[in-house]
C-alpha cells in the first residue's frame, strides 16, 4: 500500500514521524489518535505557497470543524492561520488557539442570538446565510454600538461529485442563498446602518476529488463579484470555500496537491476579478486536506471470529471514527505490528458498538490477527474525533500530537468520572 512520507514500516511496525505506533498503542493504550503536527503544517504551507505564487493576497483560513484540537489549531495559528468557524464554540476555541479575530468567517445556517452578538463582540467577519439572519445580525450590531462585517453564502446550485450528504451547494442544499437572489441580498445589506457587506463567500462540498467542480465554483463566484461591484459594493476578499479530497484508496485514488487546486482555480479567480478591476484577497478554506492524513487512530483487536466472515473485533467503532458509518466512507487499516507481514486473510474490522452498522472496514486483506494486534486506521485526522461521541457511555479516548522525535497528549482520555460529570438526578430520586 502507497504509504505517505510521514509513515514508515520499521521491523514489521508502523511508524509515524519516527515513532513507532506499537510503542505509542502500549504507552498511551488504545484506543488513541496519533497527529503528525509537521504533517498538517505542511500541507497548510503547501495551500498558502501554491495560491500566493499565483496571486499575492491569500488568506488560508482553517475549517474548525474537521479537528477541533486546540494543539492542533494552535500549530496551525503559529503559522498565521485564520479559521473557518461554524458555532460559537469554534469561535472560541479559534481566538484560544491565538488566531486573529480578523482572520476568522463565523459560517452557519443556524446561528443563535448568542452567536450572533458573540461574532458582533469580537469582531470576526460573518457568513451570513440567509435575510432574516441578516436583520437580526443588524439588530445584534446596532445594539452594542458597532458594525459588522459580512459575506453572504452563495448557493451556486452546483452538482459536485460526492457523497450527497457532503455535496453543500446543490440547488437543494440547506446552506446559502440562491445565487440569483445575491444581487438583491446585497442591496438589502448596503441599505443597513450597521452592516457593511465586504465579501462573498461559498461551500460547494467535502471530499472532491477534482479540480472541476472548484473552477466552475470560482466562475460563479467571479461573475457575482462583477454584479456587485457594479453595485458599488467594495470586496475585501472572495471565499472559495473547502479544499480537496484526500486520496482515502492510497492505491486508486486520485492524489491532488494544492498545486493542483491553484493551478486550475487562481487563473479564473484572477481573470475574473481584475475584469472588475479589483483585487480582493483570496480566501480558502481547507479542513479534510490540512488534517485527514495526519492522523492515524490505533485500535486493539480485541478477538477474531470465523463466522460467515471473518471478523477482527476491535475497540474502536462508530463512536471514535463514524466516517463508514455514516457515509460508508473507506479508511485503510493496516495491521500496525504486522504492518510487513503477508496479507493472507480477508477480516471485516468491526468496532464495539451495539449496532450492525458498526463497521469500521468491511473485507480488508489482512494477516492472520489474534487478541492484542494493534491495527491502524488511516486518514482519521478529518471528521475522526471531531464527530467523535459517547454512544454506550464509552469514555472518548486520548489524543497524541507528535513532532519530530517528540510524542505528548493533546487531549487525555475521558473517564467514567467524565460521563457522569455533567449529568444530575432530579430531585425527586
Ligand atoms: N467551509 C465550509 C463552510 C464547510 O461547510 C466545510 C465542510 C469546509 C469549509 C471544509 O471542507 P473540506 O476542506 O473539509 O472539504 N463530515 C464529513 C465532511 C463534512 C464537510 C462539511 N463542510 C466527512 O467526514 O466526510
Amino acid at each position: 500500500m502507497r504509504l505517505p512520507a510521514h509513515l514508515t514500516v520499521r521491523s514489521g511496525h508502523l511508524h509515524i514521524e519516527g515513532h513507532d505506533c506499537v510503542g505509542l498503542a502500549s504507552q498511551y493504550g488504545t484506543p488513541l489518535y496519533v497527529t503528525s503536527e509537521d504533517r498538517v503544517c505542511g500541507w497548510f504551507r503547501s495551500y498558502e505557497e501554491a495560491l500566493g505564487s499565483r496571486y499575492p493576497r491569500v488568506r488560508v483560513l482553517f475549517a474548525a470543524k474537521a479537528n477541533g484540537n486546540l494543539a492542533v489549531m494552535r500549530a496551525l495559528a503559529k503559522l498565521g492561520a485564520g479559521a473557518d468557524v461554524f458555532s460559537s464554540g469554534e469561535l472560541q476555541l479559534a481566538l484560544e488557539a491565538g488566531m486573529q479575530p480578523g482572520r476568522l468567517l463565523f459560517n452557519g445556517s443556524s446561528k443563535t442570538p448568542k452567536d450572533l452578538r458573540l461574532a458582533v463582540e469580537e469582531g470576526v467577519k460573518i457568513s451570513v446565510d440567509s435575510l432574516d439572519e441578516l436583520h437580526q445580525l443588524e439588530a445584534a450590531a446596532r445594539a452594542a454600538g458597532k458594525t459588522a462585517e459580512i459575506a453572504f453564502r452563495v448557493n451556486p446550485a452546483l452538482e459536485v461529485p460526492t457523497h450527497p450528504k457532503i455535496a453543500t451547494g446543490l440547488a437543494t442544499s440547506k446552506f446559502g442563498i440562491p445565487h440569483g437572489e445575491i444581487p438583491a441580498a446585497y442591496r438589502e445589506a448596503l441599505a443597513c446602518t450597521n452592516i457593511k457587506p465586504v465579501g462573498i463567500h461559498c461551500h460547494i462540498g467535502s471530499q472532491i476529488l477534482d479540480t472541476e467542480p472548484f473552477a466552475r465554483a470560482a466562475e460563479v463566484m467571479v461573475r457575482i463579484a462583477k454584479e456587485l461591484t457594479n453595485m458599488g459594493v467594495k470586496l475585501e476578499f472572495i471565499d472559495l470555500g473547502g479544499g480537496l479530497g484526500i486520496p482515502y484508496h492510497h492505491d486508486s485514488d486520485p492524489a491532488l496537491t494544492p498545486e493542483d487546486y491553484a493551478a486550475k482555480v487562481v487563473p479564473i479567480f484572477r481573470a475574473g476579478v481584475e475584469a472588475c478591476g479589483i483585487a480582493p484577497e483570496l480566501w480558502v478554506e481547507p479542513g479534510r486536506s490540512l488534517v485527514a492524513d495526519s492522523t492515524v487512530l490505533l485500535t486493539r483487536v480485541n478477538s477474531t471470529k470465523s463466522a460467515h466472515r471473518r471478523f477482527a473485533n476491535v475497540d474502536a467503532g462508530f463512536n471514535l471514527l463514524i466516517r463508514p458509518a455514516m457515509y460508508d466512507a473507506y479508511h485503510e487499516v493496516i495491521a500496525a505490528n504486522k504492518a510487513d507481514a503477508p496479507l493472507d486473510i480477508e477480516y471485516t474490522v468491526t468496532g464495539p458498538i451495539c449496532e450492525t452498522g458498526d463497521i469500521l472496514a468491511p473485507e480488508r486483506r489482512l494477516p492472520e490477527l489474534t487478541a492484542g494486534d494493534i491495527i491502524a486506521v488511516l486518514d482519521a485526522g478529518a471528521y475522526g474525533f471531531a464527530m467523535s461521541s459517547q454512544y454506550n457511555s464509552r469514555p472518548r479516548c486520548p489524543e497524541v500530537l507528535v513532532t519530530g522525535s517528540r510524542a505528548a497528549l493533546m487531549r487525555r482520555g475521558e473517564t467514567i468520572a467524565d460521563l457522569t460529570a455533567t449529568m444530575q438526578c432530579p430531585p425527586w430520586q
